[in-house]
């Protein structure tokens, strides 16, 4: 059965035309996919088209793509917020046991339950949004037993709303309590915890922290080994905070993406370059922790380094739940032009994730698209809040209205 959906503005962003734009657009549903898109002079006449849709000239993309997230934990970190704007540096507050193991602990002691229904809620607020994919990482339980928790609960959300999940395995985030002092052991831990975590279907891809509160290159290294191994995509936390090479070392893996990248150095620019690893830029967390260092957006552009835009979201660096705030905010700090920061959230932000069949309006691709009240796309980058979209289409059934 087809399904028409006609007088549309598309911003197909399907070729390198601004926007893949066109003006009297059709989209043609075929079940989950879409069978085919076009200017509506030229819709095949012959086409069996069971039902039709007529849009009044709304403008259409495709379906957001949320590629970088940390969506499952319990508590909060708003006192943590309070202490740094009285002076406490976010480094400061991890090494005092603070940051991401004070989220540790709030999630080991919140209950499956309240959890998911805290995920689900979270979740809820970005397909309101568009969002019609959401990459969710672990990294909050740091044993094998919250680890698997976590994950399991970013595939029950799957189940449980009209969105895609990928899942991240991201114990190597922090060094918990367990392992003080012996960050080596947990890292042969996480190693060993991730084919048994693979079997069951929870992995997606493999993350860690590189840094100098997370773990060093030759730890990471480890990760990725053991990831390279079972046959699992890579993607890495680079140079947040200070230049450690670990974009580098991504990119000798074939990295999906090198994430946040405010102290990346020209060599790692340009082995992601060449290993066509995306870059994830990351304004929330810049924004919220009022670092002032940049991330080289122009060097990265002339490298032909794809860049992609995501929340972040989690509760230390990044409380935000609007993937659209994050356009506004990768142009306005980072100086990305409108639609590099659309592409950023759509293509580029499906690229990162590994996934070929969404982030652009294309036959074939998955039937995930966003109609929104706006005359022109520039200006989902142009509000910075408020901006809600008409209806949220997953995989050709209308969820959002
Ligand atoms: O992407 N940098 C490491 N991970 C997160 C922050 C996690 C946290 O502070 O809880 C990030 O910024
Ligand atoms: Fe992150």
């Amino acid at each position: 059965m087809l399904a028409l959906w006609r007088n549309a503005r598309l911003a197909t962003l399907a070729d390198a035309a601004a926007w893949g734009w066109i003006e009297d657009g059709a989209l043609v549903v075929a079940g989950q996919y879409l069978h085919w898109v076009g200017d509506a002079r030229h819709l095949p006449r012959s086409l069996p088209i069971a039902e039709e849709h007529d849009l009044g000239g709304a403008l259409v993309t495709p379906g957001l793509v949320d590629c970088h997230t940390h969506l499952v934990y319990g508590g909060t970190r708003a006192d943590e917020f309070e202490a740094r704007l009285h002076g406490a540096t976010y480094a400061d507050i991890a090494r005092q046991g603070g940051g991401i193991l004070s989220t540790v602990r709030a999630t080991r002691a919140a209950s499956d339950e309240d959890l998911l229904a805290a995920a689900i809620r979270r979740a809820r607020t970005l397909l309101a949004e568009g969002v019609t994919t959401v990459e969710i990482k672990s990294g909050y339980g740091l044993t094998y037993a919250d680890e698997a928790r976590c994950l399991r609960i970013a595939r029950q959300l799957a189940q449980r709303l009209p969105l895609t999940v990928c899942t991240t395995y991201l114990a190597a985030h922090a060094l918990p309590p367990e392992f003080t002092g012996r960050p080596d052991d947990y890292i042969a831990e996480v190693c060993a915890c991730l084919p048994e975590l693979h079997a069951a279907g929870l992995v997606d891809a493999v993350d860690a922290f590189c840094e100098t509160i997370g773990f060093s290159v030759e730890q990471t290294r480890r990760v990725f080994e053991t990831a390279r191994q079972l046959g699992l995509p890579v993607k890495l936390h680079a140079e947040q905070l200070s230049d450690q090479g670990g974009a580098l070392l991504a990119a000798e893996f074939g990295a999906l993406s090198c994430d946040h990248l405010e102290y990346v150095n020209p060599a790692g620019i340009r082995a992601m370059a060449q290993s066509g690893t995306v870059a994830v830029l990351l304004p929330g967390a810049f924004y919220f922790l009022r670092e002032t260092q940049l991330p080289p957006v122009s060097a990265l552009r002339a490298a032909g380094v794809p860049l992609a835009v995501a929340t972040d979201h989690n509760p230390g660096s990044s409380p935000t739940l609007s993937l659209l705030l994050m356009l506004n905010l990768a142009c306005t700090l980072f100086q990305l032009t409108p639609e590099e920061a659309l592409r950023g959230i759509t293509v580029h932000a499906a690229r990162a994730l590994g996934l070929a069949d969404r982030g652009v309006l294309a036959a074939g691709r998955r039937a995930d698209f966003v109609v929104w009240p706006l005359a022109h796309p520039r200006e989902l980058a142009y509000w910075f809040g408020g901006c809600h979209p008409q209806q949220v289409i997953v995989g050709g059934k209308e969820v959002v209205r």
